[in-house]
C-alpha cells in the first residue's frame, strides 16, 4: 500500500508530544509515511520507534514542504505566520493541519472538532477547503460537553467562566507553577513541621514569599501558586481578553453558525477566563440559557447522548469531588459535565461545570482525527 506522506512539524513540544503519543496509541502511523521536521536539529535522528531512514528535515525548507500532500504542525503561531503564506503563495494545494490560532478565523479555514462539527468539515472538504485548524482548548472542551444541547438547538446563550490550567501557557509555565509551589512550601517548612506554630504566621510568610521579587515568575508575571490570574492572553483594549473573545467567535465558527456558512445564526457566548494552578485540565463553570424549559432529566439525557466522551456526573457532593476535577480527568479523553441544575433565576437557566484535558480534546485529539478524516477521503 502506498502511504500518504505527512510532514510533522513541532512534534517535540508539549502539544506535539501528546499528539504523537495519541497517534501511536491509535495506530495512525500505519496509514502514513511520516516526514519529521526540525528547526534546530536538521539531519538529526528520528525518534527511535520510527521505521525509516530519512533524518530530520529542515522545517523552513519551502521546496521540500511544497512537495508534501499533508503538513501537520504544532510548532506555534510564529511558524505558521511565516511559512503558510509562502507555501500557499507558491501554489501549494496540500492539506495544512495546525494547532496554532493564527489561521482559525481565516475565511479559508475550518476549525475542526469532528464529534461536534463533522457536517461543517465534510461540507468544507467538498468545497475544496484545505486548511484545518484545532480550536481554542476551552472552546473545544465546552463544545464537547454541551454538544447534545447544541445539536438539539436548545442553546440561546452561554456564559463560560473558566479555570484554566498552567499548561495552557506552555511547558515552562508548568515548571514555574511547580517551582513556585516548592519555594513557598520551603519558606514555611519549619512552621508546618511544628504543630504548635500559629497558622497566621504561616499565612504571613507564604504571602511574603509570593510577593518576593526573587520568586520565579518570568512566565506568569506574578505568583500563580496559591493565587489565580483573572486574565489570559492579550488585552484587546475594550475590557475583553483575546481568550475571552475566542469563546464567541470560535464556537460559532466551529458550529458553522454564520450568515455565510452552513447554518444562518449566531449564538452569544461570553465570560471571563481565569488562570489557576492546575496542571493540564481546563475547567469551566457554565450558565446556559436554554430555549425551552426542558426538565432536568431530559437535559441530562440530551447532554449524555451528545458524543461518546461526554459523561454526566450526578449532582452529588461525593461524585462531584471524585469525578469532576482536573485530577480525575487528566490524561483521559473523558469530558465529564456535572453540577447540572436549574438556577433559581428560572427554568430556562441551567448551571453546569465541565472539565477537559486541554492537551487532548483541547489540542491534539481533533488534529489526529482530522488527519484520519482527510486520509479516508483520498
Ligand atoms: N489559550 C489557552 C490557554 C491554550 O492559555 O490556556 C489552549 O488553547
Amino acid at each position: 500500500m502506498n502511504r500518504t506522506a505527512v510532514g510533522l512539524i513541532g512534534w517535540r513540544g508539549m502539544v506535539g508530544s501528546v499528539l504523537l503519543k495519541r497517534m501511536r496509541e491509535e495506530n495512525d502511523f500505519s496509514l502514513i509515511e511520516p516526514i519529521f521536521f526540525s528547526s534546530r536539529n536538521v539531519g538529526g535522528y528520528l525518534p527511535d520507534w520510527v521505521d525509516g531512514s530519512i533524518s530530520l528535515q529542515n522545517s523552513y525548507d519551502i521546496d521540500l514542504l511544497n512537495k508534501l500532500p499533508i503538513i501537520l504542525t504544532a510548532q506555534g503561531g510564529d511558524y505558521t505566520a511565516e511559512i503558510y503564506p509562502k507555501l500557499r503563495h507558491r501554489g501549494w494545494k496540500g492539506i495544512w493541519i495546525d494547532a496554532a490560532s493564527t489561521l482559525r478565523m481565516s475565511q479559508d479555514s475550518v476549525i475542526v472538532l469532528d464529534p461536534v462539527n463533522r457536517d461543517v468539515i465534510d461540507s468544507a472538504l467538498n468545497n475544496g477547503i484545505r486548511t484545518f485548524v484545532g480550536g481554542n482548548c476551552t472552546v473545544s472542551c465546552m463544545l464537547m460537553a454541551l454538544s447534545g444541547l447544541f445539536k438539539n438547538d436548545l442553546v440561546e446563550w452561554v456564559v463560560s467562566m473558566t479555570y484554566q490550567a498552567a499548561s495552557g501557557g506552555g511547558a515552562r509555565h508548568i515548571r514555574e507553577l511547580l517551582n513556585q509551589f516548592g519555594i513557598i512550601n520551603k519558606s514555611v517548612e519549619h512552621l508546618l513541621n511544628d504543630p504548635a506554630s500559629a497558622i497566621l504566621d504561616i499565612d504571613k510568610n507564604v504571602l511574603i514569599t509570593q510577593k518576593d521579587q526573587n520568586l520565579p515568575k518570568q512566565n506568569f508575571g506574578v505568583s500563580i501558586a496559591g493565587n489565580l490570574i483573572p486574565w489570559i492572553d492579550k488585552d484587546l483594549g475594550n475590557g475583553v481578553s483575546r481568550e475571552e473573545w475566542k469563546a464567541g467567535v470560535e464556537t460559532n465558527k466551529i458550529l458553522g453558525y454564520n450568515e455565510n456558512q452552513v447554518h444562518k445564526k449566531y449564538i452569544p457566548i461570553d465570560g471571563l477566563c481565569i488562570r489557576i494552578g492546575a496542571m493540564r485540565c481546563h475547567s469551566q463553570a457554565l450558565t446556559v440559557k436554554i430555549k425551552q424549559d426542558v426538565p432536568l432529566n431530559e437535559i441530562e439525557e440530551l447532554i449524555s447522548t451528545g458524543n461518546q466522551w461526554v459523561k454526566v456526573i450526578p449532582n452529588t457532593k461525593d461524585l462531584t469531588i471524585n469525578s469532576l476535577t482536573p485530577v480525575a480527568v487528566s490524561g483521559t479523553l473523558n469530558i465529564p459535565i456535572g453540577r447540572l441544575r436549574k438556577l433559581n433565576i428560572g427554568g430556562k437557566y441551567l448551571s453546569a461545570f465541565t472539565v477537559g484535558d486541554q492537551l487532548l480534546w483541547g489540542a491534539a485529539e481533533p488534529l489526529r482525527r482530522i488527519l484520519r478524516i482527510v486520509l479516508s477521503q483520498e
